[in-house]
């Protein structure tokens, strides 16, 4: 088994129940929550921020059930920086095998102007919320809320501060999608080298995708010295999202020649859940999303689908079969060409000569100008009408 000591496992820390279910409109009821768990669990995922207990009685009572139920996963709740969040969070995890708590506060600018503390002041509170936490649970992680918009200096301090009161995870948000990732990677780096005791935690990174970029700059942090990616699935999360789980997952696993990195993730499991996501928070996966859109592995054209047909590897560069699928889709539209006719006819049970095909190839685009996709009763229709059928 990996542990978190390999200095090449990247953690893999889902989000869904907590930063996911705060996308408007994405609520999910208890049992949808213990389902997703299940499926998070049951797929490898290292660790579980089920939800922020101190937020309602439901949150509080989906992390309990879930800290209860799982079975490999750790399992997180979400806390503010002051006692009472912490402690009904550790009262929320309490039953999980592997508790953790993670707290947090806003330390750029902006957002230490809105409890209005004074930079020592919140230096002191950091302190007491971590040391606190600690008491009450082994494993803690702390989030500098805002981290890529704060001063330099002042990070260094809070990080340093957050680690001596106990903290055994750091993580980085870039709460508002604002970095970009040479800067990514580089702030995950010279954090590493400058915090003094910055060896003994890891480091995590929290996307978020309001300028596209939450995975190219996930991916980034790791490189930069990030063990421990934030990920929900389906990229779900506030305003344009968090980084996807799936995205990450399965770069690091295809171009693992240049991020020689693996996490715990059974791949084969993400397009399952994929679809219950989308099916309980109600956010339909559009068609051309990376990895799980119902476009991610379709070919329509006749070249690709004649390339494809050849050599999958000539349009492809994971396997279907890696996600989940089944496998390739052809879908026939007006693009399409012979080679996908014939092999749809095949896979219907038509072997037909070249000029029966060329007659139905020609009713077929004329089909195809009209129609968006055509689907095999179409084209059992057309192989009617063309032998005197009805
Ligand atoms: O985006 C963010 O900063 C968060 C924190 C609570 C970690 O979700
Ligand atoms: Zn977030």
């Amino acid at each position: 088994m990996t542990t978190a000591t390999d200095k090449d496992r990247v953690l893999i820390f889902d989000t869904t129940l907590r930063d996911g279910e705060q996308s408007p409109g994405a609520t999910m009821t208890h049992d949808e929550k213990l389902e997703i768990a299940e499926l998070l669990d049951d797929m490898g995922v290292d660790i579980i921020e089920a939800g922020f207990p101190i937020a309602s009685e439901g949150d509080f009572r989906a992390v309990s059930e879930i800290a209860e139920r799982s079975k490999n996963s750790t399992i997180c709740g979400l806390a503010r920086a002051n006692f009472k969040d912490i402690d009904r969070c550790a009262e929320a995890v309490r039953k999980s095998a592997r508790p953790r708590i993670h707290t947090f506060i806003g330390t750029s600018p902006l957002h230490r102007a809105i409890p209005n503390l004074s930079m020592d002041e919140m230096a002191e509170k950091i302190h007491d919320t971590v040391t606190h936490a600690r008491n009450l649970v082994d494993n803690v992680q702390w989030s500098p809320m805002d981290a890529t918009r704060t001063e330099w200096d002042y990070l260094c301090r809070v990080i340093e501060i957050a680690i001596k009161a106990g903290a055994t995870t750091i993580n980085i948000p870039d709460t508002v999608g604002y970095t970009a990732p040479v800067e990514s990677a580089d702030l995950i780096k010279r954090l590493i080298e400058t915090v003094p005791g910055a060896d003994d935690v890891i480091f995590a990174t929290h996307c978020h995708n309001d300028l596209g970029m939450a995975t190219a700059n996930a991916l980034a942090a790791v490189a930069g010295g990030a063990r421990q990616i934030e990920c929900t699935i389906n990229g779900l999360g506030e305003r344009a999202g968090n980084t996807a789980l799936e995205e990450v997952v399965m770069a690091l696993k295809v171009r693992n020649d240049i991020m020689p990195f693996h996490t715990g993730i059974d791949t084969q499991k993400i397009m399952h859940i994929s679809r219950r996501v989308s099916t309980v928070s109600g956010f339909v996966v559009q068609p051309n999303k990376a990895i799980v859109g119902k476009n991610a592995f379709a070919h329509e054209s006749g070249i690709h689908q004649d390339g494809m047909l050849k050599n999958k590897e000539t349009f492809e560069i994971m396997r279907p079969e890696d996600v989940g699928l089944s496998g390739t889709s052809l879908p026939l539209g007006k693009h399409s060409g012979r080679a996908a006719l014939r092999d749809k006819l095949a896979q219907l049970g038509y072997e037909i000569g070249d000029n029966q095909l060329k007659d139905l190839f020609v009713r077929f685009k004329e089909l195809a100008d009209r129609k968006k996709e055509v689907f095999d009763d179409d084209i059992v229709a057309l192989m009617r009408v063309g032998e005197g059928g009805e």
